[in-house]
């Protein structure tokens, strides 16, 4: 349940899941208060994606990124992860234990342009990079590739500066179609040939992180002949 909710609310612009009343915690205001910061959080951080993009596109003539998308995870998600953990739906146990209530999706066209987009935001001087999860080097057996971030950068409330944190995933387009649809295996209940499919997207995935390389292989060829 709670990943199905976060592919939905996987969204281009707002973030309704911040206005969810938050009654399933031990203070819905100061619930409400941190979702507020985690969606600040969200925009800090996509303006920097958006400036590098932005100065990129014009010395390079070449959009690393093609596509930002971006959530709040919901109230009912959080109080269930926090459950599994163990742990009572508390806002002190969110920012203790949850990485990933903030969320931000990049989608890259180039395999290249992940690690460069990743590199440039991590070394900014108020980014502090948490962990880094190479799925790309190292893909999960299912075949899922990206790169995982979990960044923590400052916010700047009334009452002085607050350190937030975000998970940034990083991926191609062809990876984020391939996701999509395991997406679907995973969470779907009743898959009857649950197996065959597995294999099915496993096969798929290795074709396109080959032909991911391909296509990179392509641009370089095209760049290095300009
Ligand atoms: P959780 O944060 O509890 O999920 O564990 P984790 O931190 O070990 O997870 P990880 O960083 O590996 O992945 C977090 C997110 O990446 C998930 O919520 C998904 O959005 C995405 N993801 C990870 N693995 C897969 C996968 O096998 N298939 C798909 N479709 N998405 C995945
Ligand atoms: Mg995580």
């Amino acid at each position: 349940m709670i990943d199905n909710e976060f592919e939905k609310t996987f969204i281009r612009t707002s973030n309704p899941n911040i206005f969810k009343a938050g009654t399933l915690f031990d203070n819905p205001e100061a619930f409400h208060e941190l979702m507020m910061h985690y969606y600040c959080a969200i925009r800090e951080v996509t303006t920097k994606l958006e400036v590098l993009n932005d100065e990129l596109s014009l010395k390079s003539r070449h959009s690393p990124i093609e596509d930002i998308r971006s959530r709040v995870k919901s109230p009912e998600s959080i109080a269930e992860k926090l459950h599994k953990k163990g742990l009572e739906p508390t806002t002190a146990n969110i920012v203790r234990n949850l990485d990933d209530v903030a969320g931000i999706r990049v989608i890259c066209s180039f395999v290249d342009d992940i690690f460069d987009i990743a590199n440039m935001l991590a070394s900014q001087d108020d980014i502090t990079l948490i962990e880094s999860k190479n799925y790309i080097k190292f893909p999960k057996d299912n075949g899922y590739r990206s790169l995982h971030l979990i960044v923590e950068i400052p916010i700047f409330l009334s009452g002085g500066k607050k350190p937030m944190k975000v998970e940034v995933q990083i991926r191609t387009i062809a990876m984020d179609f391939w996701a999509s649809l395991e997406h679907q295996l995973k969470y779907k209940k009743n898959i009857s040939n649950a197996e065959e499919i597995s294999l099915e997207l496993k096969k798929c995935a290795d074709i396109i992180s080959a032909t991911d390389l391909r296509m990179q292989d392509i641009r370089n060829k095209l760049n290095n002949s300009n």
